[in-house]
């Protein structure tokens, strides 16, 4: 129906719930969606378990399922600070920063290689930027979360990554990827022009911004969303929204916690509202020639990672477009035709 990717991230080989296991999975994602995204198993750990070790098992097997199928990939992602992601032997590494820097770069260059003309698109490097809202403020200096990369290299780890990963692949659309830069934390999003326009100043080979928007029902305004999507748009680079997901209950929200306490009609209907706000917004900010794609961060309400956070225990969510039994049949909520209505009025 889009021009652009509509995408999917799905679990794969071993996880819980893997689509490859699922029959009813697999047909309702290649009728509805064009492109894939890993959610977990082409991570830093999962592909690149030890120095001189890749394993690409799991990933091969997604990859040629996605091919057989007429759909893309987005490749997440080479680079991400998060603790069980980053492997062992990068968190022990005790030689000089050189040699760090070659063994990222080897990193970036095997993966992006061996996925060359299969992987449509890369988040290079995964949240980069300090989580903002304790104070700290904005500034170079400030910016940069102090993840193991970090500490390495500074901030010249991200340019390394992206030049590696173009020269390793030249084809594959290069993307920056973070959360809460969509509007809504003025820092962060300040900081985000901070990164970006200093890979631009440098010629790095950045060819997108990639918003996660793990977003609230509520938050943050679409108004917001429209100004960060305009300056990446502003920058000439592509516009990426690569986790979409839309809880219907806010832990942080002013209202009380939860404010559903089930998926009433009045919760659907405001989820299908939001869904729909935001991929309209999309399109009226971001033009055809800009538009990276939109991916869902999973597709049954059982399935989101979101009912795994801490943040919130006690209540429970319904934050994805389909609902349904575990393994199918999956049925196409309100908010999917919020999503649907929104494109078709394209
Ligand atoms: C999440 C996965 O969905 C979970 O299964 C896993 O336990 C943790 O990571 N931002 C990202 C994603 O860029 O990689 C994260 O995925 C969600 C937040």
């Amino acid at each position: 129906m889009a021009d652009f990717p509509i995408g999917m991230a799905v679990s794969a080989g071993d996880e819980n719930r893997s689509m490859l296991d699922i029959q009813a999975k697999q047909e309702t994602i290649a009728h509805h969606f064009s492109q894939l995204t890993a959610g977990n198993i082409m991570k830093m750990r999962y592909l690149h378990p030890q120095e001189n070790t890749y394993d690409w098992t799991e990933a091969d097997e997604l990859v040629s399922w996605a091919e057989t199928n007429g759909l893309s990939i987005h490749g997440h992602t080479f680079i991400w600070h998060s603790d069980y992601q980053v492997p062992d032997f990068m968190k022990n590494y005790i030689g000089d920063a050189n040699g760090f820097e070659t063994l990222l770069d080897s990193h970036v260059t095997t993966i992006a290689d061996h996925f060359r003309g299969k992987v449509d698109s890369w988040d290079v490097v995964n949240e980069a930027l300090h989580q903002q809202g304790d104070g700290v403020g904005v500034g170079e200096g400030n910016c940069y979360r102090n993840s193991l990369f970090y500490q390495k290299l500074g901030k010249d780890y991200l340019a390394n990554a992206f030049t590696a990963a173009k020269a390793a692949d030249s084809g594959a659309d290069l993307y920056y990827n973070d959360f809460s830069t969509e509007g809504g934390d003025d820092d962060k999003f300040a900081c985000l022009l901070i990164l970006v326009d200093d890979l631009l100043d440098n010629d790095i080979a950045i060819d997108g911004v990639g918003f996660q928007m793990h977003v609230q029902i509520d938050w943050p305004s679409t108004d917001d969303i429209a100004a960060a999507f305009q300056a990446i748009v502003d920058r000439g680079l592509k516009v990426k929204i690569t986790e979409l997901e839309v809880p219907v209950n806010n832990p942080w929200g002013a209202a009380s916690f939860p404010q559903y306490t089930s998926f009433s009609e009045a919760a659907a209907t405001r989820q299908k509202a939001r869904y729909k706000a935001i991929v309209e917004t999309y399109l009226t900010t971001v033009p055809a020639n800009l538009r990276g794609g939109i991916t869902v961060w999973g597709l049954w309400d059982g399935d989101s990672w979101l009912l795994n956070l801490s943040e919130r225990a006690g209540s429970d969510d319904w934050p994805l477009l389909f609902t349904g039994d575990a393994n199918g049949p999956y049925e196409p909520k309100p908010a999917f035709y919020g999503v649907a209505e929104a494109l078709s009025e394209e």
